[in-house]
């Protein structure tokens, strides 16, 4: 049977140890109808890596949940793919993850790869990108003739640097973004932000630049703000959250009639919904965006190894909940 080299995440470890993760021989996966198999060039790691890995009880784990890669070979099935073509995906939390050397993914939400950026420079974008559009456009429903203030919580980290740049090129919205270090105050300037605002003082500095309330707020770090939002968000306005908070109590936000949704980016291929192949196509609007010029990768750590240490790496600047845009690994 052929094999592939695949990096697993072991139960029992933390980051201090050696062999937190480790490169395993493992069955070349099978592929269903409808999967393309992929040489992984480059991944990305994101929060949901650190929390699977944390939440780690027994065995091992091929965690991954962004790559860019090539095709290599394709189900009985696939339409929009055939071996050589240079694609990007996030991919299934279902099934196995994207550390491995050769990775089988369902074509519906894969897209083709920006041929602008490289594959380091394209594994950052996917799973943010899904993240961001689907809140924009799917739960917030805004188009290109959509006005008013969109607050960003949690602007500097993965999803918030491309959501920033997605509402200011595709909507005509003002986009408030937070940032608490002068790095991140930058960052978020240079992704297109109106106006920067400290999310230790969100209130006050929020009123201040729009005294009537703001229609729209996208939050990636909810716990213990959802009275603050409840002041800053207008009657009938609209929140997206896209993070694990605790026991949440909604009720501040009942006066005002403001309105809570969840994004999960997982839930189209989890569930197979019918519409799950609208993944594939806003990857491949992204891509499209990306060698127009218009948005940018968010990648700012590469890490020119994709092995075991080079993961382990990654996980650690990823759980200091510190960094800004996207820590991306490449095969050397
Ligand atoms: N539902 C989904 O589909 C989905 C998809 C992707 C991510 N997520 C979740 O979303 C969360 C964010 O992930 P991410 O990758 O975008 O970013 P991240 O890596 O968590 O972002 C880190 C940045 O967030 C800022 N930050 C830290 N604490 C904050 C706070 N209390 N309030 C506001 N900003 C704060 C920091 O910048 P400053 O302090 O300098 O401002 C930091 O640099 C995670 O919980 C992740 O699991 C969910």
């Amino acid at each position: 049977m052929p094999t592939t080299t695949a990096y697993l995440a072991r139960s029992g470890r933390d980051l201090d140890a050696s062999d937190v993760f480790v490169a395993e021989e493992v069955p070349v996966p099978a592929l269903r109808s409808h999967d393309v198999l992929v040489r992984v060039h480059a991944v990305s790691v994101n929060p949901v890596d650190t929390k699977s890995r944390a939440g780690l009880r027994t065995g091992t784990r091929q965690l991954g949940w962004d790559a860019s890669g090539v095709v290599e070979a394709v189900g009985d099935r696939v339409e929009r793919f055939a071996p050589g073509d240079e694609v990007w995906y996030a991919g299934d939390l279902g099934r196995p993850g994207t550390n491995a050397e050769l990775h089988a993914v369902d074509e519906r939400i894969v897209g083709r790869k920006p041929a602008s950026l490289t594959h380091a420079e394209a594994a950052a974008l996917p799973l943010t990108a899904i993240t961001a559009w689907e809140t924009l456009f799917d739960r917030f429903r805004l188009t290109a003739e959509s006005t008013g203030t969109l607050v960003v919580v949690g602007a500097p980290g993965g999803v918030g640097s491309i959501l920033v740049q997605l509402a200011k090129k595709l909507t005509g919205l003002t986009v408030i973004a937070t940032a608490g270090r002068p790095e991140s105050r930058e960052w978020v300037q240079a992704l297109g932000a109106d106006h920067v605002v400290d999310h230790r003082d969100l209130v006050a500095q929020v009123t201040a630049i729009a005294p009537r309330g703001v229609d729209y707020l996208f939050t990636a770090h909810s716990a213990g703000n959802v009275p603050a939002f409840a002041e800053i968000v207008r009657p009938f306005g609209h929140i997206t959250a896209i993070d694990d908070p605790r026991g949440l109590d909604l009720m501040p936000l009942k006066r005002k009639s403001i309105a809570w949704h969840w994004e999960l980016m997982f839930t189209r291929p989890m569930f197979e919904t019918p519409d799950m192949g609208e993944q594939g196509r806003l990857l491949d609007e992204v891509s499209r965006l990306v060698d127009a010029g218009e948005l940018r990768t968010t990648a700012t750590t590469v890490i020119p190894r994709l092995d075991a240490e080079g993961l382990r790496e990654a996980h650690r600047l990823v759980a200091s909940g510190t960094t800004i845009g996207k820590v991306v690994l490449v095969r050397h």
